[in-house]
């Protein structure tokens, strides 16, 4: 068990005791050993820690040494040391008695049932969160959630992103590249579930009742929040957020050529004549070429998932998606002409009513594509 601390002197002692009068061993197989990570806290964390460990739980409680680089590092450097001491199964949690030291007898059930890890959640059935946990923090947690999802591409099979109380075997820490993202913070945490679930683990999800700190304050701050939005920009490249800015860029260089190739079509085709009777044949054109355009980038670059997940498109897949496109762009041209309809009968102007059917088209278009034509 890791257990990371910072000021932590008004808890240590106390959840050191707790976790060993649990008999682990008795209940659940595994002998409980505790790495306490300190950064050199000034409450003296540390010398606590150092009294304990050469007295009342002697052999079971080993004291790490740090600097204080945030809970991120802090983490990344105990797996390490923990990964040297041969420890089967690694497990994290807070000092500060928010997570409860009975839950770690079920998390460490749920590996024992086969789970490569098991992640103590509150959103879980059974979860509990505090009664009197202040609203901020629970708009912090769910806000987090959305953002590691949507930004972050996370797997929204996991409910619980955010907890540090989780038990893993050694085989997945072994497997995650630490390097990849460096979290010195609390995007550790979602870097850590982004591994979790991508790494084709068994993954189980343990209900936990979370409490409002014991003593002491936490050490979240703004930077923290900044930090976490940074990791989960870093983490997945199809996350949904992603794809839809692709998606958008696309279609605005998209309408860049077709603007761009009616221009030039005129300057081949018509140079005398702009607005001669068969103009409207360039547009189409333009049209076409613009809807070529966009299909070969959404393939390319929008869903570039579609490939990386269906494998190599053949000729005749290409050819039924071009075609799905080709309904999906006519789609869209007939919801920006009824959205027009609808929005100038209402007595809007033209040219707002015109700009609102284009934000409900592309709306459209982008859920036709990605469900029915780039779907994996
Ligand atoms: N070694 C070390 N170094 N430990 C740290 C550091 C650090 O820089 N910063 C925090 N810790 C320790 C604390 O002493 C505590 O045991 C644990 O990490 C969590 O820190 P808190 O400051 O109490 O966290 P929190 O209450 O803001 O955040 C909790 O909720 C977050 C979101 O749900 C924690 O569970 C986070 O892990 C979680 O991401």
């Amino acid at each position: 068990m890791i257990v990371p601390t910072y000021n932590e002197a008004g808890n240590i002692a106390a959840l050191l005791d707790e976790l060993f009068a649990l008999r682990t061993r008795e209940r659940t197989g595994w002998d409980l050993h505790v790495l306490v990570r300190d950064d050199r806290s000034p409450d003296g964390t540390g010398e606590i820690v150092e009294e304990i460990a050469s007295g009342k739980h002697r052999g079971k409680v080993i004291l790490s040494r740090g600097t204080k680089q945030g809970l991120g590092k802090a983490l990344e450097l105990a797996f390490a040391e923990a990964l040297d001491r041969g420890y089967e199964v690694v497990m994290t949690m807070d000092a500060d008695f928010s997570h409860a030291p009975v839950d770690v007898v079920p998390l460490l059930q749920a590996i024992e049932s086969g789970a490569d890890v098991a992640v103590g959640s509150r959103y879980t059935p059974g979860g509990l969160i505090p009664g009197d946990w202040p609203l901020s923090q629970i708009v912090r947690t769910r806000v987090a959630g959305t953002v590691a999802r949507g930004v972050g591409g996370i797997d929204p099979g996991l409910r619980e992103l955010t907890t540090n109380f989780r038990a893993m075997r050694r085989v997945v820490l072994e497997s995650i590249d630490f390097d990849r993202v460096r979290a010195r913070g609390y995007g550790f945490q979602i870097f850590l579930a982004n591994a979790f679930t991508t790494g084709g683990w068994n993954v189980t999800e343990v209900p936990i009742s979370f409490h409002t700190r014991a003593h002491g304050v936490s050490k979240a701050s703004v930077k923290d929040v900044l930090e976490f939005v940074r990791i989960a920009v870093q983490l997945n490249d199809d996350s949904p957020f992603k794809q839809l800015v692709r998606f958008l860029l696309v279609g605005v260089s998209g309408t860049l050529v077709n603007l761009g190739s009616l221009w030039l079509l005129r300057q081949i085709f018509m140079p005398e004549d702009p607005v001669g009777d068969r103009v409207w044949l360039l547009s189409a054109a333009a049209i076409q070429i613009s809807i070529l355009w966009n299909f070969i980038w959404h393939t390319a670059f929008t869903f570039k998932r579609y490939r990386r997940v269906g494998g190599e498109l053949g000729p005749r897949q290409i050819l039924v998606n071009l075609a799905k496109f080709e309904g999906a762009s006519a789609l869209t041209q007939t919801v920006i002409f009824g959205a027009f309809v609808v929005f100038s009968n209402l007595g809007v102007f033209y040219l707002i009513a015109q700009a609102l059917g284009i934000v409900i088209a592309v709306a459209v278009n982008y859920w036709v594509s990605s469900h029915y034509i780039w779907d994996w």
